[in-house]
């Protein structure tokens, strides 16, 4: 009765892996006929004046650019008769002789999106059949520099993505004020002055101002965009409070205001944003305590409040600390952890409280050795060390092992010679 539960397992590996191969066999002949039907491309052909505009942006054309992959998917077609149209086109690691045309621009007005990547092309002004079909438009370390103005005529995009580039502008207003569309706002890492915009009249779901030069506060018009999904204000001069209104952005699961100067307390508001995952406040001077509802936003995984002037006890306990994938506190140190409640093995880089709820030293963060001084409370905290030490079972459990082997040699040696003793 016993052979055929072991012989499942068996059956089970062999039912999982010969599909696998039997797939991956086959999979490579039937590429190659998908690939190669594209000669039925002879009935349609890219249209030869984008062709011209391609050949003029150092875009292969030898081969059919509509072919699936195309060159390293710089182009996207349709399927418009009797010629094809590109819809979509990639600029990548540009050689410094290409530019763009204001020629080649409008033979490719069918383009729905333009990506710029690495691709220091002077920016020229687009032709207003571009502008009219242009919906992406993303330039990464590309343009050398670009003003508010050339971006703001851009006015059809829902996805504008600048990285990496220089732009100069009185203020993010500028350059989206006749965005209506704009459903996904990346402008970083682009040295952008002013103040966020008063007023936006979009459908956003995502915006991200990072490491930029953008001040004052967190304006009203930005907590109404209710289908805002993630909001990322990270490293910039923003100050004042977290509005209360931060409550209203029903919608948001990420949220990083690190770096700024923001200021006062963490609004109770927040807690109404129940689909939280990511929540960055740190590097700021928020105070006041940090507010318990935090451990009841079920989404939350990654929970960032260090370097702040938090004050009080953590109001979390073991097992909502274990359940993120980060938590730091580090650096608020009025801040500290009532030892009853959690383990000094958690490493929190705050201090144990004493009665009165005041942190009884300075959080020790170079000693790397425990910090012995409550070890009456972490006692039972056998999880706790598990969780911190699960790096050092390696080293230990073979230390051990030498140590086994070794005594064991030691004693067979010492039971050899006095074997030989006795048996003589
Ligand atoms: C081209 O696109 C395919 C599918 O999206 C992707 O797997 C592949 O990595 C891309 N190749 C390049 C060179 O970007
Ligand atoms: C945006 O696209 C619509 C058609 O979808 C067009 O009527 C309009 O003129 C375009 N706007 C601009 C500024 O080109
Ligand atoms: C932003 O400005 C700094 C100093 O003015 C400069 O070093 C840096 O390259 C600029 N960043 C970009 C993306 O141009
Ligand atoms: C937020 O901005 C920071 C800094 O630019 C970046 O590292 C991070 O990936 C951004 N996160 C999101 C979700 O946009
Ligand atoms: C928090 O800081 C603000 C100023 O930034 C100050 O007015 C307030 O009294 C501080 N609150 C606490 C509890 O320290
Ligand atoms: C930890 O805190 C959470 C939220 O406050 C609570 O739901 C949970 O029951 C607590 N767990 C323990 C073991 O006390
Ligand atoms: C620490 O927790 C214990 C048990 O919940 C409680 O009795 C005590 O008052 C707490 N200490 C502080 C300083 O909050």
């Amino acid at each position: 009765m016993k052979p055929p539960p072991l012989l499942l397992p068996f059956l089970f590996i062999f039912l999982f892996i010969f599909p696998n191969i039997t797939t991956s066999q086959i999979l490579p002949p039937t590429h190659s006929p998908i690939t190669s039907p594209p000669s039925s491309s002879s009935t349609t052909t890219l249209d030869p004046k984008q062709i011209r505009a391609l050949q003029s942006l150092n875009i292969p054309t030898s081969k059919d650019p509509c072919s699936q992959p195309s060159y390293q998917n710089a182009t996207i077609c349709d399927n418009t008769t009797p010629f094809r149209h590109v819809t979509s086109l990639t600029l990548s690691n540009c050689p410094s002789y290409v530019a763009l045309s204001f020629t080649a621009l409008k033979s490719l007005s069918t383009l729905h999106t333009l990506h710029l990547l690495n691709c220091h092309v002077p920016p020229i002004r687009f032709p207003p059949e571009l502008i009219s079909s242009l919906r992406s438009f993303t330039a990464v370390n590309s343009l050398r520099r670009v003003t508010g103005a050339w971006l703001s005529q851009l006015q059809n995009l829902t996805d504008l993505t600048v990285t990496n580039v220089q732009v100069k502008a009185s203020g993010p207003y500028v350059i989206l004020a006749h965005m209506t569309k704009l459903q996904s706002l990346t402008i970083s890492h682009a040295n952008l002055t002013g103040y966020l915009p008063g007023h936006i009249h979009s459908k956003l779901i995502h915006i991200d101002f990072s490491e930029n030069q953008l001040k004052g506060n967190i304006p009203i018009s930005i907590t109404i965009l209710d289908t805002l999904q993630s909001l990322n204000l990270s490293s910039n001069s923003l100050s004042g409070e977290i509005p209360v209104s931060i409550g209203d952005l029903v919608s948001l699961n990420f949220l990083s205001l690190a770096s700024n100067s923001f200021s006062g307390s963490i609004p109770d508001s927040i807690s109404a944003v129940s689909g939280l995952v990511h929540m960055d406040l740190s590097s700021n001077q928020l105070n006041g305590t940090i507010p318990k509802f935090i451990s009841q936003m079920k989404n939350l995984k990654h929970l960032n409040l260090a370097n702040n002037n938090f004050h009080g006890v953590l109001p979390f306990n073991q097992s909502f600390i274990q359940r993120l994938e980060v938590f730091n506190v580090n650096g608020n140190s009025n801040l500290c952890y009532n030892h009853s409640i959690l383990s000094s093995k958690l490493k929190l880089g705050v201090s144990p409280c004493d009665k009165y709820g005041m942190p009884v030293s300075q959080p020790s963060k170079d000693s790397s050795a425990d910090d012995n001084s409550d070890d009456d409370y972490s006692d039972g905290d056998e999880d706790a060390s598990k969780n911190n030490k699960e790096h050092h079972h390696g080293p230990n459990k073979f230390v051990l092992g030498v140590a086994i082997t070794l005594s064991s040699l030691v004693f067979l040696i010492v039971l050899m010679v006095l074997c030989a003793k006795c048996c003589r």
